[in-house]
Formats: C-alpha cells, sequence, structure tokens
C-alpha cells in the first residue's frame, strides 16, 4: 500500500500521508513518495494547488519515524521533506490541514506550506528535545520566525505541545474548524486561489517566501522583478480587461 495518496481533484492535488497505525509518522518511504507527489506537482501544469494531511483521525503527523532512527550521520534528503518545498523552488501554493498531532518533523513539514488551517483537536509540538535530539528539518529556524521568540523557545526547549486555540493566537495558523470540516475549508481556500491567476500567485509566493529573507531594498527589489514578469504574462491583460467587462477573469497559465 502506498505511504502517501496522492489524488488530483480539477487543479488541486491532495496529498495524504498515509500511515494512520503509527500517526502518519515519516519513516524513508513517506519522504520519497511525498517528493514524487510534490516533484509531479510543480511539474504538472492542470495543477494549481496542493493540499497536504495526514490519514485517518489522530494525526497530520507525528514527526520522523522514530523506530527508523539509526546512529551517525542521517540518511534521506538534507533538511527533511518539507525542504523539497524550497530545493526544488516549488512556487505553486500548498495548504496544510492539520487535525491530531503535528510534530517534530510534521509541524517542520507543515511550516514549509503557505496556509496552515487546524482542526479543533489539533496539537503541535517540537518533542525531540524529549527524546535527546533536536528538531532537524527547520524547526529551530521556522518557527522563531513564525511565532513570538519567548513561545518558540518555551515549545523548543521544554517539548511540550500547544492546542489549536493557542495556535492560532500565535499566528502558526490562520483558522481552526470544526474536525469535520477541515478538509472542506481547506478546499474552499485551494479552490479560491485556483480563481486567482496561476502565474501571479506563484510570483507573489516567491517573491514572499524569498523577501523573508532579505533586507527590505532587496526584497522590494525582487517584488519588482516579479511584478515585471506578472505584467509580461496573458493573464495580466485578461485579469484587467475582465474587470472593466464586469465578467470573470479566464485565466490560463499564460
Ligand atoms: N515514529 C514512529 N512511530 C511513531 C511515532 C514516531 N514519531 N509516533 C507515534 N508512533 C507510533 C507508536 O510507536 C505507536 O505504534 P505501536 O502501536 O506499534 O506501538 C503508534 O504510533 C501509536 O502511538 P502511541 O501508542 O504512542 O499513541 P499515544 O496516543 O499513546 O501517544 C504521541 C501519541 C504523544 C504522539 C506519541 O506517539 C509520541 O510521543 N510520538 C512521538 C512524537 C515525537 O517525538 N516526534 C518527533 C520525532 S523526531 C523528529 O521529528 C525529528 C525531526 O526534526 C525531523
Amino acid at each position: 500500500m502506498a505511504v502517501v495518496n496522492y489524488e488530483k481533484e480539477g487543479r488541486i492535488a491532495l496529498m495524504t500521508i498515509n500511515r494512520p497505525e503509527a500517526l502518519n509518522a515519516l519513516s524513508a518511504e513517506v519522504s520519497g513518495e511525498l517528493r514524487e507527489a510534490m516533484i509531479d506537482f510543480r511539474d504538472n501544469p492542470e495543477l494549481w494547488v496542493a493540499i497536504l494531511t495526514g490519514a485517518g483521525d489522530r494525526a497530520f503527523s507525528a514527526g520522523a519515524d522514530i523506530k527508523g532512527f539509526r546512529p551517525g550521520p542521517r540518511e534521506g534528503p538534507a533538511g527533511g521533506t518539507g525542504e523539497v518545498v524550497r530545493a526544488d523552488k516549488i512556487w505553486k501554493p500548498f495548504i496544510a490541514a492539520i487535525h491530531g498531532y503535528c510534530l517534530g518533523g510534521g509541524l517542520e513539514l507543515a511550516m514549509t506550506c503557505d496556509i496552515r488551517i487546524a482542526a479543533d483537536n489539533a496539537q503541535f509540538g517540537q518533542p525531540e528535545i524529549n527524546i535527546g535530539f533536536l528538531p532537524g528539518a527547520g524547526g529551530t529556524q521556522r518557527l522563531p520566525r513564525f511565532v513570538p521568540r519567548a513561545v518558540a523557545a518555551e515549545i523548543l526547549l521544554t517539548g511540550d505541545r500547544i492546542d489549536a486555540q493557542e495556535a492560532l493566537r500565535v499566528g502558526l495558523v490562520s483558522r481552526v474548524v470544526p474536525r469535520d470540516q477541515l478538509m472542506s475549508t481547506a478546499m474552499e481556500i485551494a479552490n479560491t486561489i485556483c480563481t486567482r491567476a496561476p502565474l501571479g500567485v506563484r510570483a507573489c509566493k516567491e517573491a514572499m517566501i524569498r523577501g523573508y529573507e532579505l533586507p527590505l531594498e532587496e526584497g522590494l527589489a525582487l517584488e519588482r522583478e516579479k511584478v515585471a514578469e506578472c505584467r509580461a504574462t496573458e493573464d495580466f491583460m485578461e485579469g484587467a480587461r475582465a474587470f472593466v467587462e464586469k465578467r470573470p477573469p479566464n485565466y490560463q497559465a499564460k
């Protein structure tokens, strides 16, 4: 059985980590299949937005597969599965639909997504410190950039978890919804993004992600570069024409 279900619904790619019996722990096999799905999503012109979630009712993902830990240097992709999104320059948006446990590498993976929404039963944490380890897939770097530093330090250094409401309060997720509305909400957000000009969406994501790391002047220069690229697309004028003609735009990703 595949450990990642990869489905396509119109323009939306749905990636579901499918090891519910192990709380969707990220084994090497999961990482491999997830990477394959992500690369297919990146390269498939029919797909515009991806949703990432976990099978079953207990977890988005409880993190790296502890049972697979071996002494010595780590095997697999540097920086963990989530880094595929960055390393392979996937500028199409990812939405993480999080329920249950979202721990360790699971939270690190969710933090490589652009939009995080949570079910009311979600719990977040970086428990690596509890097992003599530290986050190794971006957690020590992204968490303090995503939530207030004192909150990040407490999560990272105690290994304690926070619930969905606290995650919302500190800005780790943008919405909390009842568990049974998680996927419909994720689909609704994905569908909304799919009505926007796809090349504009990708340029916007790239400017946002790369811009985080830059001084303001360089970030603004990057934005100007992306604006120039966007103005050269057919969809740029389609958006303007549709506005003037008072009709919905028909974007072609060109
Ligand atoms: N790796 C491998 N197996 C895991 C797992 C993980 N991260 N998390 C849970 N499982 C397995 C359990 O071993 C158990 O399997 P068995 O039935 O074969 O024993 C099954 O999933 C169900 O889990 P529990 O019985 O433990 O369920 P629980 O409700 O008692 O506890 C939990 C839930 C608190 C999340 C607990 O499972 C737990 O603490 N898991 C580990 C979380 C963790 O430490 N994650 C960080 C991993 S390190 C990492 O991610 C490094 C990195 O930066 C990339």
